[in-house]
């Protein structure tokens, strides 16, 4: 069976079906018989279902985005077919059919009205495609959630197929354009399960300063578009990435002393709710809350604010190209590793081993009106450089990435060409220990390259990877 379940980014999945679900498949296994579902989600989830599905081997087939450690090493043993996919592509492909009938949904709601409608959990992510194309509907409605977040989102029902698609009608990050409820077809629903206990997601670190002198280059950055013209006062609605880095260039903008912002994203964190508290953004849009225990405890205190400022929407339109272009969001996402030219790498160590999966960052970066990537320059405790001469896996392409940035400085790559892109990237971003190893090989590239527009040494550009994995360290 294909399964269409809620959860994004550890946020709104269901609690109690999934390890049901685990036991029985279990059981099937002892008995000897073949017992393996296809698992269709918003985007990462938690132990209660990657954790415990994957664990038993119930888990074929699965997208579009996970970060389960138990999930992810029976991926990269080959176990599990994943399919790594546009956060914001997955509710296309479900109507037209590209991973077959949806047999069932299970989804996380925080409430069911008298009418029949879902007040939604905290995510939408694609539970309102899963809700309308699966023949039967399993809900499970989580008494912890809070009661507040009933009216703070907004499901959008105008999408289609070509060729009867329509503009979406937002033009602002906090636009109302759909309702605040999920509707489900109540013959379809099969079983109603309530369940109890809140998303786990572990709590930030304290940024360190790496992450510190990112953000104070962003912030730098930001002060000189503003100046330049190129950007207003408040900046353009941002787009933040999930992870440690995120959180803390959200800090460094409040600390900057940026004012009236806005959001446009994916995951609110906890970051992202000290600025909506304290004012410094008055609008964000988003598909999930995803909170730390802290950040839960005062999202639940001051509800009514954030209810003013936070829109919750399904995942097609926090995503959406069209409404990303539009809007002219700022796009800050983490990556692995980009090379000389500008090509990233978000998802693959050594180019065949999966982290977590491209997520919405190629909607945003891709669609977006500045799309900067943000890594520390080195990794693997400075054995392994961010920057190499050629990236082992790509999902962002030279030209969809204007602005890369280290803890060493900020590469701002528009408006040049390939090679003058690489002399930016290396001496600005490159760690000083790798500095001349990658210019050694940008020079001896222009001298001896087959072509001179992207200079490279074939035999030697993945070189550095395989050093990697020979000796856990691509020092020369
Ligand atoms: N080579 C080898 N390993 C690398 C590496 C590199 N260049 N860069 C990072 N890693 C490893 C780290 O060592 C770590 O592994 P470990 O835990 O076994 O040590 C792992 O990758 C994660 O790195 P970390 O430094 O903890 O990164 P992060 O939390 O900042 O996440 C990404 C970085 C790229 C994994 C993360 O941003 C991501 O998944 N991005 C893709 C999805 C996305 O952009 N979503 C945003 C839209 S919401």
């Amino acid at each position: 069976m294909t399964v269409g379940m809620s959860g994004f980014t550890g946020a709104g999945y269901p609690k109690a079906v999934p390890q049901a679900l685990a036991a029985q498949i279990q059981s099937a296994h002892d008995r000897g018989e073949a017992f393996g579902i296809r698992v269709l989600t918003g985007a990462s989830t938690a132990p209660e279902l990657d954790g415990v599905l994957a664990r038993t081997g119930g888990i074929d087939f699965r997208l579009p985005y996970q970060s389960d450690p138990e999930l992810r090493a029976r991926i990269n043993h080959g176990q599990i077919e994943y399919m790594d996919i546009h956060l914001g592509h997955v509710a296309q492909y479900a109507w037209s059919g590209f991973f077959g009938d949806i047999d069932v949904a299970v989804i996380e709601v925080a409430g069911v009205l008298p009418d029949g409608r879902l007040i939604p959990s905290t995510s939408v992510g694609n539970n309102k495609t899963w809700l309308d194309l699966a023949a039967k509907v399993v809900l499970e409605v989580n008494r912890d959630q809070p009661a507040g977040l009933e009216g703070m989102h907004d499901i959008y029902y105008g999408t289609a197929l070509p060729p009867h698609r329509k503009p979406i009608p937002l033009l602002a990050p906090g636009d109302r354009i759909g309702e605040p409820y999920l509707r489900v077809d109540p013959d379809k629903v099969v079983a109603v399960v309530e369940t109890g206990g809140h998303d786990r997601l572990t709590p930030f670190a304290a940024p360190d300063d790496t992450s510190a002198r990112i953000a104070g280059h962003l912030v730098e950055f930001f002060r000189h578009e503003i100046a330049r013209g190129r950007m207003p006062g408040n900046l353009l609605p941002l787009q933040s990435g999930v992870g440690n880095i995120a959180n803390a260039v959200l800090l460094g903008l409040r600390e900057g002393g940026f004012e009236q912002l806005s959001a446009y994203t994916e995951v609110i964190q906890d970051g992202m709710l000290d600025l909506i508290r304290s004012g410094t953004i008055t609008t964000a849009s988003a598909t999930a809350l995803s909170l730390s225990p802290d950040g839960v405890a005062d999202f639940v205190e001051h509800i009514d604010t954030y209810r003013r400022r936070i829109v919750l929407r399904p995942q097609e339109i926090s995503n959406h190209a069209e409404l990303v272009r539009r809007l002219g969001c700022i796009a800050l996402n983490g990556m692995v590793e980009a090379d000389l030219y500008g090509n990233v790498n978000s998802t693959h160590v050594a180019g065949s081993r999966i982290i977590n999966g491209i997520g919405g960052s190629g909607d945003f970066a891709r669609n977006g009106f500045l799309s900067c990537f943000l890594t520390p320059s080195t990794a693997k405790h400075g054995q392994v450089s961010a920057l190499v001469p050629m990236v082992s896996h790509v999902d962002h392409t030279e030209h969809d990435v204007a602005v890369v940035v280290t803890e060493q400085g900020l590469a701002d790559l528009r408006g040049l060409s390939p090679k003058q892109r690489a002399r930016v990237i290396i001496e600005r971003c490159a760690h000083p220990d790798f500095k001349p190893q990658l210019e050694d090989y940008f020079q001896r590239a222009c001298r001896h390259s087959y072509g001179l527009q992207t200079p490279h040494l074939l035999p030697e550009a993945l070189s550095w990877h395989q050093r990697f994995l020979d000796t856990g360290s691509m020092r020369a």
